[in-house]
């Protein structure tokens, strides 16, 4: 996906939202044998929010789709595509997506999901950019939520620490003036380590089943070690080949908004590219890993903290189950 410089499709608008219910270190001590003092020192996470009963996807991703929309000066009827990213639909189908434009009150526009895990908002922010560039869209609304605590296996403690819900939002549309906005993305996938990260069961493999309840197999599984060292590698390749293709490098980068995993996988990323931790936004402390919505929750907490200022370069970078993995340069307008 090469960068051309012209019609530019910059982030008109963003948004972001987190349930209110907050899940401290020390309560999950109280749940499984861990402790505030592992899961600090192991990830870099002190809390997560957790939806509310009866709160789904759909319901985050509208918070933070309506704020992005009102952020861009635009109001629902101005959107003409939306995109939903997400490991956790509300339900097989229909898509999310399709769920988010009834419940936003959009017009009957193009609405469909894009499951790549974590890498998930790159993936359809490429994907809305290309609709964008082309024309036939003018603006599209972009959207990475899940809700993580309903696929986590609350007695699993070498998983149940890391993961949140939220939801974060961008509309992009077109600017005038050449070489803003989003220069270009780097994404790949790699299909032969599908088995580190996954959840078995509740599509056509496995479908629901009294036995598959009974295995706890409708609840992600992972092999963290295996994950955390592919994970570094493929963000600093998927990285350094965004950066190539633009004629950069990691030294012209003003802020890095990575996929917030795990703040050691952040460390290694940042000693890698040689790019000091001071320039990467970090917002895992407070909401753990929320897959897709993470990096639109920490790009649009980078702008509100006044961070991103015009004509900055931005790099985004994700890495999740597939395995997937994505870059994403922007030169900042508004
Ligand atoms: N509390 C206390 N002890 C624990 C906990 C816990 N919550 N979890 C695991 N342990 C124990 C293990 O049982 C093990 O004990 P043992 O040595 O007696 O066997 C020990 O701690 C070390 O376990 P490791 O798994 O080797 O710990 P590690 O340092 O690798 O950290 C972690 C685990 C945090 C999961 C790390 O590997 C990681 O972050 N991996 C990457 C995860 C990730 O990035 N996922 C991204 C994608 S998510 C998506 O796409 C949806």
């Amino acid at each position: 996906m090469s960068s051309e410089q012209a019609p530019s499709v910059i982030i008109k608008g963003l948004g972001s939202y987190a349930p209110d219910k907050v899940l401290t270190n020390d309560d999950l001590s109280q749940m499984v044998d861990t402790s505030d003092e592992w899961i600090r020192s192991r990830t870099g996470i002190r809390e997560r929010h957790i939806a509310a009963e009866g709160q789904c996807t759909s319901d985050l991703a509208v918070e933070a789709g309506r704020r992005a929309i009102a952020d861009a000066g635009l109001t629902a009827a101005d959107i003409d595509l939306v995109i939903v990213a997400t490991i956790t639909p509300d339900m097989p189908f229909p898509s999310t997506s399709c769920l988010v434009q009834k419940k936003l009150g959009l017009r009957k526009v193009p609405a469909f999901d894009i499951e790549a895990a974590c890498s998930g908002f790159l993936y359809a922010l490429e994907v809305a950019r290309n609709l964008v560039r082309g024309g036939g869209v003018r603006h599209a609304l972009v959207i990475g939520a899940e809700k993580l605590s309903a696929i986590t296996n609350w007695q699993d403690r070498t998983t149940c620490v890391l993961f949140g819900d939220g939801s974060g939002a961008v509309v992009l549309g077109r600017s005038d003036e050449p070489g803003v906005g989003i220069l270009g993305s780097s994404l790949g996938a790699d299909g032969t380590e599908t088995d580190i990260l996954y959840m078995p069961a509740g599509g056509s493999a496995r479908p629901a089943s009294a036995e598959t309840v009974a295995n706890k197999e409708h609840y992600l599984r992972m092999q963290g070690n295996q994950v955390f060292k592919i994970a570094v590698r493929a963000m600093e390749q998927s990285a350094l080949g965004i950066l190539a293709a633009n004629g950069m490098t990691a030294a012209d980068i003003d802020c890095v908004v990575p996929h917030q995993a795990n703040t050691r996988i952040i460390e290694a990323l940042s000693q890698r590219l040689d790019v000091s931790m001071d320039r990467f936004k970090m917002n895992l402390d407070r909401y753990g890993n929320t897959s897709a919505a993470s990096i639109p929750l920490a790009l649009d907490e980078a702008y509100r903290e006044g961070r991103l200022h015009t004509g900055d370069n931005l790099l985004l970078v994700a890495f999740g189950a597939g395995l997937t993995w994505a870059s994403t340069l922007i030169k900042w307008q508004r």
